[in-house]
């Protein structure tokens, strides 16, 4: 595991290879944070004194909807007046230069979807903010079908509407599960980035392993230690803004 001298690594392992990759991205709230998108914990997962983490809940929302719904309106607010930043174009540029591509991202947002990645190449493993679903049947629909000042109902069965993400204790939705699966069968990457996320959750640490099995790279972009750092085999510990363009374009112009 090395810290240093990323880039030379990047370009003679990409130099040693007579193809271009296949890649999988591994994105979570860290890669939003130059956003300004606050990240779910430490200093910035507070809300009105609320840990975001413990908001994040069906126990939360089952307490106190409008409570739950209001903090999903604020962040939903400050997403729409961000913009993505230098960390998501370059998961985009480097989308556009691999051979076979995908990103997961833990991310509610859409600021991947607006640097330029689209949507077939990109799994939200955790939902999408901008997307409603009732609580108790099958309905969805766009966020900009719900009145702010109501908690919105279910047009069919009348249950509460709620934020169309994955909360802490829920299942992962199975056809983004499927996607994910179906790209890890289908053959090992030779590039695996993991960026801005704690990897609390095991599946994250799964998927990275899985991906990187054949002596793929893996390579680490979070300032702090985090359960994938062991299995690294680089560890940029830098902002994701600042780390991910250099990482991309050392790999983009060395594997051609
Ligand atoms: N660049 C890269 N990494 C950063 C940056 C940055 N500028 N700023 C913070 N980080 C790192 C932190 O060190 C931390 O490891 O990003 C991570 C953010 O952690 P979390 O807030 O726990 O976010 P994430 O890992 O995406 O959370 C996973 O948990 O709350 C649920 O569903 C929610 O999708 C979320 C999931």
């Amino acid at each position: 595991m090395r810290q240093t001298s990323l880039s030379v690594d990047l370009e003679t392992a990409a130099a040693c290879r007579s193809y271009i990759m296949r890649v999988l991205v591994i994105t979570g709230a860290g890669v939003s944070a130059e956003s300004g998108i606050p990240t779910f914990r430490g200093e910035d997962g507070y809300w009105r004194n609320f840990s975001a983490a413990k908001l994040a809940t069906p126990e939360a929302f089952e307490r106190d909807p409008k409570l739950v719904w209001e903090w999903y309106s604020e962040r939903r607010q400050r997403i729409s007046n961000a913009r993505p930043n230098a960390g998501h174009e370059a998961i985009a540029k480097l989308a556009r230069q691999a051979d076979e591509f995908l990103l997961v991202t833990q991310n509610v947002d859409d600021l991947h979807f607006r640097a330029g990645l689209a949507n077939e190449a990109m799994v939200q493993i955790h939902g999408n903010i901008f997307v409603t679903r009732c609580c108790r049947c099958d309905f969805r629909r766009d966020y900009n079908h719900e009145h702010e000042d109501v908690l919105p109902r279910c047009p069919g069965c009348a249950a509460l509407m709620r934020p169309g993400v994955v909360w802490f204790g829920e299942r992962l939705p199975w056809s983004e599960l499927q996607r994910v699966e179906n790209y890890l069968d289908r053959g090992a990457c030779d590039l695996v980035v993991v960026a801005g996320t704690t990897a609390t959750f095991g599946y994250i640490i799964n998927w990275a392993l899985r991906a990187s099995r054949c002596g793929g790279e893996l390579i680490e972009v979070n300032p702090e230690e985090t359960p994938i750092s062991q299995f690294a085999t680089q560890l940029a510990r830098e902002p994701a803004a600042i780390a991910l363009p250099r990482i991309v374009d050392a790999t983009v112009s060395y594997s051609h």
